[in-house]
């Protein structure tokens, strides 16, 4: 029998009250408990990268982490990156390129651009290449993923953002 554990997280900057089973991923959390059904899964075992949030500024994949190991920290979800109805940067950028199709893996690609631009604001096309390299899209061919990260990178750049 899993016991059971009263949890408060802290997403997109609200005070989630949730209970939780001990071996319930911090994704599934998300997604069951909080209604947060932006984070995708795909291979629930670390490999594709939809599942990736934000958490105290970097990239992890929400597969790999029990809901318990998410108190006190802050998780940032493909939610909280735009201001309600209005699209971040990075997603508009995404828009423009034409960055996605099905939009599977896009929270995924999302959350791990940003925590990454967070940390290398102005990076070359070959480290966007890197960075978005555990991420799998299975439509898109990944160039206008790409494009639409180093298009954000620059308008950042010039907007002094
Ligand atoms: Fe977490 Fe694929 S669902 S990495
Ligand atoms: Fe379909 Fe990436 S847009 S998997």
């Amino acid at each position: 029998m899993t016991a059971d554990h009263r949890l408060t997280l802290n997403v997109n900057g609200t005070a989630y009250d949730c209970e939780v089973e001990s071996r319930m991923t911090l994704a599934d959390c998300l997604r069951e408990k909080l209604d947060l059904t932006g984070t995708h899964l795909g291979c629930e075992h670390g490999v594709c990268g939809a599942c990736t949030v934000i958490i105290d500024g970097a990239a992890v994949r929400s597969c790999l982490m029990f809901a318990v190991q998410a108190q006190g920290v802050k998780i940032t979800t493909v939610e909280g990156l735009s201001d309600g109805d209005t699209l971040s940067d990075l997603q508009q950028a995404f828009h423009d390129n034409f960055a996605l199709q099905c939009g599977f893996c896009t929270p995924g690609f999302l959350t791990t651009a940003e925590a990454y631009l967070a940390e290398n604001p102005s990076p070359t096309r070959a480290q966007v290449q890197s960075a978005i390299s555990g991420n799998i899209c299975r439509c898109t061919g990944y160039v206008p993923i790409i494009d639409a990260i180093l298009d954000t990178a620059k308008q950042r750049q010039e907007g002094g953002k």
